[in-house]
Order: C-alpha cells, then structure tokens, then sequence
C-alpha cells in the first residue's frame, strides 16, 4: 500500500479499462462469439507477414532511424498520395509504435500538465486516459444521438473552450459510435481552433472504412498546410495488425525533428523488420483491404437489419469504422448487460460505460468478422433483449 501511495497520482488514478473485465470474465468459454475488440478475426496477411521475416532473416536486428526507415516513409507518403487528394513527402511522415504511442507523442506535444484537451464523448477511453496520465486534462463534449444519427454541437465544443484549452481530439469516423464528421464539421471545428489557437489531434485512422464514397471527408480536405493539426494513424486495423503496434503521425515537415526526438526519448524506433511488413501493407494491401471494408459493409447490413427488429433496442446506423452503438429500453448499467449477454447469449460485447459517462445505456459490437457469425451473435443479442 505504500508504494503505490508513493507513485504519481495520475499514474494511480488512471482509468482501467471497462472492456477487459468483460474479455477476461468470457475469455475461452466455450461457443462464444467475441465482438468486444477492435479488431477482426483475420490474421495479418501473409504477404505482410513475409516481408517481415525477410527482414528479420536479412539481420535487421539493430536499432534504426527513430523517424521511421527511408523506405517506409516514403511509402506512407505514396499511400496519402494516392487516398488523400494532394501529394505528401516522406519528410511529413514519423513512424511509431502503433496508434497509442502517436497519440501519446501528439499529446506530449501539445498538453502539458493542467492544460485541457476536449474530445467528443463517447470516445475510444485510451485518448482520456492518456491525457490525464500525461498531467492534463481531459474535456468531453457530448455527441448528441438525434433521430437521424449523431450529431456534433459546434457550440457545445465552442462552450467547453477555455484559457487553459490546447488541444482538441478528434476522432471520426469514430468509435465507439460510427458517427462521421461532414466537411462542413470540419471546416468549423477548424474555424474554431484557429480562433483560439488549439491544436487539432485527428484521429483519422478508420477513414477508409466509410460506408459513402470511397472515404470518409478530412482534415486534409479542408485545411491549410500550415494549419495545427497532427495526424495520428496505425496499420492496425486497415491490415488485420493489431498485433503489431506500428503506427505512423503525419505533421509539417517543420515538426517532424521535434517528433522524431520524442520517439528517441519514449521507444526509441519501432522495430525495423516490422516495418518490411508495414511497406508491404501499403504498397501491396490495397486488395486487403478492400475486402475488410466490404466485409464490414455487408456485416453492418446485416446486423443493423436483424437489430432493427429487435425488442427495445435502438441505435443509429454507422457511417463508417466498424462499431454497432446500440441502447437497450430501461437499461442502467451496461457493464452488467454485458457480463449477462457472456452468461445467457454466449456473446461478447463491450460495455458502453467503457466510453465515458455518456456511453452507460449502449453496448458496442464490433462487427468487422465474418457474416455468419455476426448474424448468429445478432440473432443472439434479439433474443435476450426480448426475454429481459
Ligand atoms: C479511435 C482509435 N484511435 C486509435 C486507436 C489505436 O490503435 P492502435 O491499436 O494502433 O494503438 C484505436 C484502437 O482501437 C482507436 O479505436
């Protein structure tokens, strides 16, 4: 007990996670359909895989560039190139340990201790966690869940801002709701940091599972090269490597020395023979993963469909990530329908708690699996919201 009271109290007092008391409780039960991750149930392809062992068979064993190596730079500029409409150099480009190291290094970035970072709730909890742990604070801003699907209040983000605002997260598509931000979101989310001279941290990393047009709008659509923003990406889940926790930032070229100092003074460089594997994700996994996306397109059809029938359950259909944000009629604690759906449905889903206080009421579903088990999961989830 001492020690720990000697520890730093962000540290003692960082959030533990909502979704892995419900993993571990159902982990390995048997007939279970596990839809409480993000992530599908694909291995990372072999041709991704095979680069990397290449790379660990030629002896790439050493430390290497703390930006990322040359090749994968370049290759990450290739595919912004080819998705985001404008040409991007390898010098905007510093590769990280996934997704969460990007964010934490944005974060190292921008907010300091006692500054405040807004974000919209619901959200992906590590973004909160890692600000608070970070020293700063961070701020939800509630999505709204109109009859037409989730809405964001321009004005409520404008109200939360204070003196001590400097950054603002934004995550779309997002998890855990599906909601997608419109260009015309975005041009005044933009607006508004330019006015009080925030920094935007877009966390656009589902932007390709869109279910309109071939991605969901961006950042890069509306703003100006010398605007703060601060991309933060991962091979995560485009690829089916989760596993692998490589990730990227995107910045000015102008940032990138002070970015690639703070991957020196955290990792220290993301293995170079994962990275073989990230080039040959970008460079040949277009296929890949347009077959996710279209996986999670007909999953979505179809949970969405057997849902919508469903006693008491509502929810607005996503527009992009691979997320299902349902409420149940009369439900209080979504951590205990989540245990229960382990129990009577043999389903795992993450509680919405998970997400922030406006999260409790809703279970998230990810439904980027193969059909006939999210089918089976869904008709599961129908009949135990109808026997309640
Ligand atoms: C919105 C969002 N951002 C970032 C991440 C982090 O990705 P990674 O697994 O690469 O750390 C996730 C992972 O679930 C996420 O949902």
């Amino acid at each position: 007990m001492t020690l720990v009271k000697n520890l730093r109290l962000e540290a003692r007092e960082a959030p533990p996670s909502g979704i892995y008391p419900v993993i571990d409780y159902g982990r390995g039960k048997a007939g279970l359909i596990p839809l409480w991750a993000g992530e599908g149930h694909l291995v990372t392809p072999s041709f991704i895989r095979d680069a990397a062992v290449q790379g660990l068979t030629n002896g790439e064993t050493f430390y290497t560039y703390q930006a990322g190596i040359p090749d994968l730079r370049e290759a990450l500029a290739r595919y912004h190139t080819r998705n985001f409409d404008r040409t991007f150099s390898s010098d905007e480009f510093i590769v990280t340990a996934g997704g969460m190291h990007a964010i934490m290094l944005a974060l190292q970035a921008t907010a300091g201790k006692g500054d405040e970072v807004l974000y919209l709730s619901p959200a992906w909890p590590n973004l909160p966690a890692a600000a608070a742990v970070a020293g700063a604070i961070p701020v939800p801003v509630p999505l709204r869940e109109g009859s037409n699907g989730w809405i964001c209040d321009i004005d409520a983000i404008e109200a939360a801002v204070t003196p001590r605002t400097t950054a603002l997260f934004l995550n779309t598509p997002s998890n855990p709701t599906g909601w997608v931000a419109s260009h015309d979101d975005l041009r005044q989310i933009l607006e508004l940091a330019r006015r009080h001279g925030l920094w935007i941290i877009a966390d656009e990393i589902y932007s390709l599972f869109s279910f309109e047009g071939r991605r969901a709008p961006s950042f890069y659509d509306v703003m100006d090269a010398e605007d703060r923003v601060v991309f933060v990406n991962t091979f995560s889940k485009n690829w089916a490597m989760t596993g692998w926790r490589v990730g990227w930032l995107n910045v000015h070229p102008s940032l990138s020395k002070i970015f690639e100092n703070l991957v020196q003074c955290s990792t220290s460089g993301v293995p170079q023979f994962l990275q073989r594997g990230a080039i040959a994700a970008l460079d040949e996994g277009d296929g890949f993963l347009a077959e996710q996306i279209s996986t999670a397109k007909t999953a979505r059809d179809a949970l969405c469909k057997i849902l919508s029938w469903a006693e008491g359950i509502r929810f607005s259909v996503p527009q992009g990530a691979f997320y299902l944000f349902f409420s149940i009629d009369g439900l209080k604690d979504s951590k205990e329908a989540a245990f229960e759906l382990v129990d009577k449905a043999n389903v795992g889903v993450a509680p919405g708690s998970a997400f922030g206080r406006a999260g409790n009421g809703y279970l998230r579903i990810c439904f980027l699996r193969d059909l006939k088990q999210v089918e089976e999961a869904a008709n599961r989830v129908a009949d135990w919201a109808r026997a309640r």
